[in-house]
């Protein structure tokens, strides 16, 4: 007997198919218009084990139950729009493959913690860009209207390096435990921005944002817990800046 000659479509499809497998998302489910209590829900699809969790929640929205909230945007580690909470760690959904998370197991998605959760995976993050916006994060100057460049040298752009590359996700912020406390500390995330100009050499307001961080809920509050520098999705040193802050508090050198 011959074997049917497959196109090179039919392939590819075969291909794909036998990549897939079936892995179980159990998602922290929150409708307030049809409860007020959260509950987890069970999906099974099957989908390739090198395609990410944003991927599959995708199928699950558009494929099983289109009520499946969530944000997201860029698709690719830019936006910060889609930090979540999968098997108990803060991580972007765009930037977690499947294959890594043990997926033989049921994969937990549920939203980031500390912040009122409004539906499914969407928190308010608005008390979040509050606090970014109290440590004003933008470059201050005598005159705003240069008539030529302001010049760094390459050691004074270092200094603020890793501070620059943040997406203001907010997984750090929601990994730390002083701020799951009460919510009213400032949070590593609006530190690290703030460093970032505390640092410039060419900003004026270093001593103003120092002023703002010495509240009592500002940079002191910071117990050296690390779960944020864990939980940054772009790597940077997030403890390490808070401690240069406290440091620069200290001796008013920065
Ligand atoms: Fe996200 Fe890292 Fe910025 Fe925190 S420091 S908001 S974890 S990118
Ligand atoms: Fe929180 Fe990070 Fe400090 S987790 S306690 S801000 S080191
Ligand atoms: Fe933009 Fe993930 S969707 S960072």
């Amino acid at each position: 007997m011959s074997t049917p000659v497959m196109d090179k479509e039919e392939r590819a499809a075969k291909a794909a198919a036998d990549h897939l497998i079936t892995a179980t998302f159990r998602i922290r489910r929150f409708n307030p218009e049809i409860s007020a209590e959260a509950s987890w829900e069970d999906f099974r699809i099957e989908i390739d084990p090198k395609e990410r969790v944003l991927d599959a929640l995708h199928k699950i929205k558009w494929e099983v139950d289109g009520t499946l909230t969530f944000r997201r945007s860029c698709a690719h580690g830019i936006c910060g729009s889609d930090a979540m909470r999968i098997n108990g760690r803060n991580r972007l959904a765009c930037k977690t493959l499947i294959k890594d998370l043990s997926p033989s197991k049921p994969i937990s998605v549920e939203a980031i913690k500390g912040l009122t959760v409004l539906k499914d995976l969407i928190v308010d993050m608005d008390p979040f860009f509050q606090a970014y916006r109290d440590v004003m994060p933008f470059l201050v100057t005598s005159g705003n209207e240069p008539t030529r460049e302001r010049h760094q040298t390459a050691e004074d752009r270092e200094r603020f390096d890793d501070t620059t590359k943040c997406i203001l996700c907010a997984a750090c912020t929601s990994s730390c435990p002083v701020f799951w406390n009460d919510g009213q500390y400032f949070g590593p995330a609006a530190i690290v921005n703030a460093h970032r100009f505390i640092f410039d050499s060419r900003d004026e307001a270093a001593e103003q944002r120092l002023e703002i961080l010495n509240d009592k809920d500002g940079v002191w509050r910071c117990r050296t817990t690390f779960n944020c520098t864990d939980a940054c999705p772009r790597g940077i040193e997030v403890t390490k800046a808070i401690q240069e802050v406290k440091r620069a508090l200290i001796t008013r050198r920065f």
